[in-house]
């Protein structure tokens, strides 16, 4: 069924047993919702379908046909599925969000100063709530996003302080923190290491719940002890792509012949599932 993302990470944050994550997904086929609701019911758990400001650009700008899909996707699953719109950038674009089934938006202003941050965000917030929509922000810079170098991953100065992570989330109002804390977006091998001790700082500071970006670089391993120390919503998208890429590579180099795409979009949605299964048991405890 198609649930609220604000209850899911509710429902994850109040676990308190180191079993408290739950997983985002990034859609940009409709193999991918699939695959990802396909994973979810193979791992008995929930998830976090996103949709990026990227793959609505991907998608001719206007979010309503990838949304109306993959919301349909989720309403036909058994397994309890949410619809979030990620890395918003652009104000025009969270406004077309309302009535497309969001029930949460990632409004992302990392890129700018902190006050012109603060402004923005808060901005978003108060359209959101008065809507309904659950929202998070980013503070500190996760980055690796559209070929930046990852700064996150090997820039400690770009990571989240934790004093100014409380003054940013009382002056915002957001529902959720994304925060920069050693991954790094787009990554394709699983190299990060995340600073514990900052996780730790962080969760100890910050009363709402805290996302970590850029986790197909973390492996198993990190992203377990990120979950146990309080890290609840866990965004995957480059792992996706990684399995649905090389399962289409492998196809046509044994059959270069192909013409019908679903000889080869099967089993890239066949890897995606494996992919989301087994992450959604890494976080699941
Ligand atoms: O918001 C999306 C995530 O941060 C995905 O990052 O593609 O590096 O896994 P990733
Ligand atoms: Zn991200």
């Amino acid at each position: 069924p198609l649930v609220r993302t604000g209850e899911l990470v509710s429902a994850a944050a109040e676990q308190r047993d180191g079993r408290g994550g739950v997983a985002a997904f990034n859609v940009i086929t409709l193999e991918h919702p699939e695959a990802i609701a396909a994973g979810a019911e193979r791992a008995g758990r929930p998830a976090i379908l996103q949709i990026s400001e990227n793959a609505v650009k991907f998608h001719g700008g206007r979010p309503a046909a990838v949304a109306a899909a993959t919301a349909a996707v989720a309403r036909a699953s058994a397994a309890p599925l949410s619809l979030h719109l990620d890395h918003v950038e652009s104000a025009e674009l969270l406004r077309a969000a309302d009535g497309e089934g969001f029930s949460s938006v990632m409004f992302d202003a990392s890129k700018l100063t902190y006050e012109a941050n603060v402004a923005a965000t808060a901005e978003a917030v108060a359209w959101g709530h008065a809507r309904g929509i659950w929202i998070e922000a980013e503070l500190g810079r996760v980055g690796g996003k559209d070929g930046e170098p990852p700064l996150g991953a090997h820039a400690p100065g770009v990571r989240t302080d934790p004093a100014e992570a409380v003054a940013y989330v009382s002056a915002t109002g957001v529902d959720a923190l994304a925060v920069a804390v050693g991954s790094s977006h787009a990554m394709t091998n699983r190299t990060a290491a995340l600073d514990h001790e900052l996780i730790g700082a962080l969760r100890r500071a910050v009363a709402v719940p805290l996302v970590l970006h850029g986790s197909s670089g973390v492996p198993d391993d990190e992203i377990r002890r990120a979950v146990a120390a309080g890290m609840v919503k866990i965004n995957v998208g480059t792992a996706l792509n990684t399995a649905f890429t090389a399962a289409v590579r492998a196809h046509l180099e044994a059959d270069p012949k192909t013409v019908d795409p679903r000889k080869y979009l099967a089993p890239a949605r066949e890897a995606m599932t494996g992919t989301v299964a087994a992450f959604l048991k890494v976080i699941g405890g």
